[in-house]
């Protein structure tokens, strides 16, 4: 940590009495690249078809970074997006925990290239690895961090680039997944509310249900290992499908019993947005109807960890959650991982069309290497699709980003953000 890092600095919040600190969510925001990639684009790649992909997962269509954009970058837009809606400013923020499976680099952290893209000078900052659970385990580490006393606001992001991880010969993973970030800025408070109780679990006999083979420790990244293909996700469907039907409802009942409250006092839950037939699952095995289920994933496909805090983001905005409601935010994922939060909602939901109406991809500059010499990162199969025109009204992609010295970058990056 640095030595401007919150827990050296005179400022940091100490727990010194014994009153309980709260961490309620002040900000939330979201992201998805404008590109769209329809089911009948994966028509032409693959055998399979618009009815089976929508009979079998719910799934209509999801998003594809540009060529330029990266975990980092969106990751970058969508945290000043939550913090525009919380009212702070970037330096505000203490500790910065980002969930993500596609990291930009093995090294340094992704949290890192966000903290400098956003600008903020003075946050700790780490990836959380936990699949497509890791968003909510970061928050659970969040607020953890806000209970001691160690941190006074928390970004926790989730953010994933998977198209470029992805097999597009192999039907069963490439129809589902999407690119795209969401973040939340959680904030200290004398006040209750925010997280009420957490659940999240680890069970590693299903270590290689969903896994990508190569590029680690254990079979470094090499021609053979490339020729293989064994740098793509790879997932057994079935298992994966019945440890998620089994462990979502659980997990999530968990949460609400720590909560103090029943499965009927919730007023929505934000599912991982995997498939619409384990959320109806998971909406049976809760005895709800769909109605408390807030669904997305007929948009975005399954983001991995950027699908909570997108989900989360949308439903507060379209006016699904008012303050006083109690929400859960669970998820599942390779690991087997699987993470559950109940939630007290006490912020505006109002702030959040602001927030996002405030930052624009422009607004961010992910820096890179004084040297740096790029390879083009859209998959040779996904080429024809990123040569079309986007539609209006989706976001604007990020500008290119140019390479320069660090001070240079400095200078020509704007983080300010406006309304
Ligand atoms: O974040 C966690 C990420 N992972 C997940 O959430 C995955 C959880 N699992 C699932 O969502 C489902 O298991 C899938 C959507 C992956 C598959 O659905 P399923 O109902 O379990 O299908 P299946 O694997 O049992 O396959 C049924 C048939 C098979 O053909 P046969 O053997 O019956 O002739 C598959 O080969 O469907 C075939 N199939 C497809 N057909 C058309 C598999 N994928 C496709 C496809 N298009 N994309």
């Amino acid at each position: 940590m640095s030595e401007t890092s919150p827990i050296r600095s005179p400022a940091t919040p100490r727990p010194t009495s014994g009153a309980p600190r709260y961490a309620h969510v002040i900000g939330w925001g979201s992201y998805a690249p404008a590109q769209v990639l329809t089911n009948a684009d994966l028509e032409r790649m693959v055998d399979t078809s618009d009815e089976w992909i929508v009979s079998r997962t719910g799934i209509r269509e999801r998003r594809v970074a540009a060529a330029h954009e990266t975990t980092a970058s969106m990751a970058a837009v969508a945290s000043l997006r939550a913090i525009r809606t919380a009212g702070i400013e970037p330096d505000d923020i203490d500790v910065i925990l980002l969930a993500t499976l596609t990291p930009d680099y093995w090294m340094p952290s992704t949290a890192a290239l966000v903290k400098e893209a956003i600008g903020n000078t003075r946050a700790a900052a780490m990836d959380v690895a936990a699949a497509c659970s890791g968003f909510v385990y970061g928050y659970a580490t969040g607020q953890a961090y806000i209970a001691s006393g160690m941190a006074r606001n928390v970004l926790v992001i989730g953010a994933e680039t998977l198209t470029r991880f992805l097999d597009y010969s192999d039907r069963n993973t490439c129809i589902l997944f999407g690119d795209g970030a969401g973040a939340v800025v959680l904030g200290a408070a004398d006040t209750p509310g925010g997280g009420l109780g957490i659940e999240m679990t680890t069970e590693p006999e299903g270590a290689y249900m969903i896994w990508l083979p190569a590029g680690g420790a254990k079979r470094p990244p090499s021609a053979e290992t490339i020729a293989r293909g064994e740098h793509f996700v790879r997932m057994e469907g079935k298992e994966t499908y019945r440890f998620a039907t089994r462990t979502l409802a659980s997990t999530a009942l968990a949460a609400i019993d720590r909560a103090g409250l029943k499965s009927s006092d919730i007023d929505l839950f934000i599912p991982h947005q995997a498939n619409i037939r384990i959320i109806e699952a998971v909406a049976k095995g809760l005895s709800l109807p769909m109605d408390r289920m807030f669904v997305n994933l007929d948009k975005y496909g399954n983001t991995s960890a950027a699908s909570v805090p997108i989900a989360l983001a949308e439903a507060v905005n379209q006016g699904r959650v008012k303050v006083g409601d109690r929400i859960v935010i669970v998820a599942f994922g390779a690991g087997f991982t699987s993470g559950a939060v109940a939630i007290e909602w006490t912020a505006d939901p109002e702030r959040g069309r602001a927030g996002d109406a405030a930052v624009t991809p422009a607004d961010v500059h992910v820096r890179l290497p004084v040297d740096w010499d790029s390879v083009d990162p859209i998959p040779d199969a996904l080429a024809a699709v990123m040569g079309r025109p986007v539609a209006p009204g989706v976001d604007v992609p990020l500008d290119d980003v140019v390479p320069g010295e660090p001070e240079h970058a400095r200078r020509d990056r704007k983080t300010e953000i406006r309304v």
